[in-house]
């Protein structure tokens, strides 16, 4: 097994997992997502290759195709020994994790999936805030705020009664305000917005669907819509 698809959690390179921070530690390259925090990177081996394909689709700067990402690691997965793909979170949640897997598969590479600590719960637990809790959510959906259209994910999150975890959902926070309201969840619903959870740059927000369009925010943050996002334990 020499290319390790590695989840590198929110930031803080204390949550990261105990195998992960080993493949970084010996890892002779090391494929990179922008998200993944400078503390974390420092872990690698001074001599190791370090390959950043950060994804800058909105703010102008550099993009790496999905396609360019997946020649690298099957070219540098069939020449070195330890090949780690560092992604943000869980390479499987929202990471394109499950492509890169199938593509280094079909070129006859082996894969090593090592889970990492979402943001999707960590962010919020981090800032006292449990994405259930009994009597007030006993189910949690997470969405990416990216598809946010007529008949999207967001309508239907609106009627149930879960928690709302969104991912990616800075940009199109009106739509998706307005596609929650649409779905029955009252304008005075709490709503916590986490952006650079775990690191240097936490910044936490309170406020409630209804100001939530008119809320300044910054990506990459993680909104949690909902009852338990008024609590702070
Ligand atoms: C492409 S998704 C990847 C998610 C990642 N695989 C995970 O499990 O956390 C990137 C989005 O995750 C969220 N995110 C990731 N890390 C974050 C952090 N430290 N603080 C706040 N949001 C974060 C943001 O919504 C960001 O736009």
């Amino acid at each position: 097994m020499n290319v390790h698809l590695v989840g590198a959690g929110p930031g803080d390179p204390s949550l990261l997992t105990v195998r992960a921070a080993a493949l970084i530690a010996s890892a002779d390259v090391i494929i990179v997502d922008r998200l993944v925090d400078h503390r974390v990177r420092a872990l690698a081996r001074a001599d190791a290759l370090v390959i950043d394909v950060g994804k800058h689709p909105r703010d102008g700067g550099p993009t790496t195709t999905q396609e360019t990402i997946n020649a690298l690691l099957i070219e540098h997965g069939r020449r070195a020994d330890c090949v780690v793909r560092l992604k943000g979170g869980d390479p499987f949640v929202f990471g394109r994790g499950g492509e890169e897997l199938l593509a280094l598969r079909a070129a006859g590479i082996d894969v090593e999936v090592v889970p990492g600590v979402s943001s999707a719960f960590a962010v919020p637990a981090l800032a006292g805030v449990p994405v259930t809790h009994r009597g007030l959510s006993t189910s949690v959906t997470v969405i990416s705020g990216h598809d946010v259209g007529d008949g999207s994910d967001f309508e239907l999150a609106g009627r149930s009664r879960a928690t709302i975890v969104i991912l990616m959902g800075v940009e199109h926070r009106a739509d998706i305000a307005a596609a929650l309201k649409r779905g029955g969840r009252s304008p005075a619903t709490p709503v916590l917005a986490i952006e650079w959870g775990s690191t240097e740059r936490e910044r936490r927000v309170k406020t409630t669907l209804g100001e939530l369009g008119a809320t300044l925010l910054h990506a990459p943050a993680v909104m949690v819509v909902g009852e338990v996002a008024g609590l702070d334990l």
